[in-house]
Parts: structure tokens; C-alpha cells; sequence
């Protein structure tokens, strides 16, 4: 059964928005609806289903390769917002780094471990933790992952235990004052990449 309350009333109505809220006052509950709109309707869906795709061969698609769900936008490539899934699934690339590459994207990525450990960031990324990169910010891989990464045997390899999310979306992402100061907060996130050493020496790589 649906809940919903009617009846006059006065009320305020609080609504926030990119971080501020915002009061109007309104003379009924907002909750005097009980319709779906159009083909809108709630669902559950669980991510233990979502069957992962990617590459079989070498090289490293872009992990909108893993979207689960997406509302697009008018402009082709760049979407409202994708729901992005890294479950278990096989590595299996030759010659290929294969975490993610250092990057800055066009996208706001906001990530949240749901279980286990993602692989770019062995420590401090635990279960119930969010990491929030804005759009054209520098990341990703955690030194240790990187050094880890690149000297290991390119054996098929099954990533366990593992489910974390991603929303990304072409809008930036504004802090509330909550996840800002008041959140546990991992302190020494940015420390993780301080010492990566330099690698380039100006001769071309091993092919
Ligand atoms: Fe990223």
C-alpha cells in the first residue's frame, strides 16, 4: 500500500539544492499523490546479476564500458549521469596496465565501495566509503596498486569479493557542509599519490 497524507494544511516545504536549502510555504502535504507518473515506477535491482563485459584481448576500454544504467543528455558521449558497476570479473589483457589509467575526465565521478576492496585503492577505500573526483580533476591509481600493477605476471586473473559503484555524471559536484567537515573523512587520501616516482627518460617504451 502507498502511503500518503491529505488534507489541508500549512507546511514548509525544504528543498535543497546544490547545497543550500530553500523553504516555500505550501497549504497540503507534498505527499497527497499517489500515482506513478508516466512509465516512471520504483525498482529494485540486484547488481549481483549485472554481467560485466570488456576486453579479451589487450588494452584498457573506458569504464563507461561498465555502466549499468544511463540517462543520456542532447550531446552524444557526454550523459546526465551513468551508473557504473566494478564487480568480480576476469583480467585477461596482454600487455596492457590494468587498472585504471592517471586521467582527468570530462565526467564527475563519484565512487562508493559496497564490498571488499576495489583494486586501484588497496587501502582507505573500505565498504561503506565515497570518494568524489570532479570533473577534469587528476587521479587514480594509489602508488602501491601502480608498482603492484606493473610488475606482475599478465596471468588471467580473477578479481573476488569485490562491488563497487560509480556515478558519473557531466554536472559538477558541490560538497555539502556534512561531507565536507562533519563525515569521517580519510585524511591521508592525497598522500597515497606523493611519492610516485617519475618514470619517464625520455626513450621510447618496451614494446
Ligand atoms: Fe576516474
Amino acid at each position: 500500500m502507498a502511503a500518503f497524507e491529505d488534507g489541508k494544511v500549512q507546511l514548509t516545504l525544504t528543498i535543497k539544492w546544490y547545497g543550500q536549502l530553500y523553504e516555500t510555504a505550501i497549504g497540503h502535504s507534498p505527499l497527497d499523490v499517489v500515482a506513478w507518473h508516466g512509465n516512471y515506477a520504483p525498482m529494485r535491482y540486484n547488481l549481483k546479476t549485472y554481467c560485466p563485459a570488456g576486453t579479451i584481448l589487450f588494452g584498457h576500454p573506458d569504464p563507461s564500458i561498465f555502466a549499468v544504467l544511463t540517462a543520456p543528455s542532447g550531446q552524444p558521449g557526454v550523459n546526465n549521469i551513468d551508473l557504473v558497476l566494478f564487480r568480480e570479473r576476469w583480467r585477461v589483457t596482454e600487455d596492457t596496465f590494468r587498472l585504471p589509467w592517471y586521467h582527468k575526465n570530462i565526467m564527475s565521478e563519484l565512487m562508493g565501495n559496497i564490498y571488499g576492496q576495489y583494486d586501484a585503492k588497496p587501502k582507505g577505500f573500505v565498504p561503506g566509503g565515497m570518494s568524489l573526483h570532479n570533473m577534469m580533476l587528476a587521479h587514480d591509481p594509489y602508488k602501491n596498486a601502480f608498482e603492484g600493477t606493473s610488475n606482475a605476471n599478465l596471468e588471467p586473473r580473477k578479481l573476488e569479493n569485490t562491488m563497487s559503484f560509480m556515478f558519473g555524471t557531466r554536472f559538477p559536484q558541490h560538497l555539502t557542509q556534512f561531507t565536507a567537515q562533519g563525515a569521517p573523512l580519510q585524511d591521508d587520501y592525497i598522500d597515497y599519490w606523493t611519492d610516485i616516482e617519475k618514470k619517464f627518460n625520455g626513450t621510447p617504451g618496451k614494446k
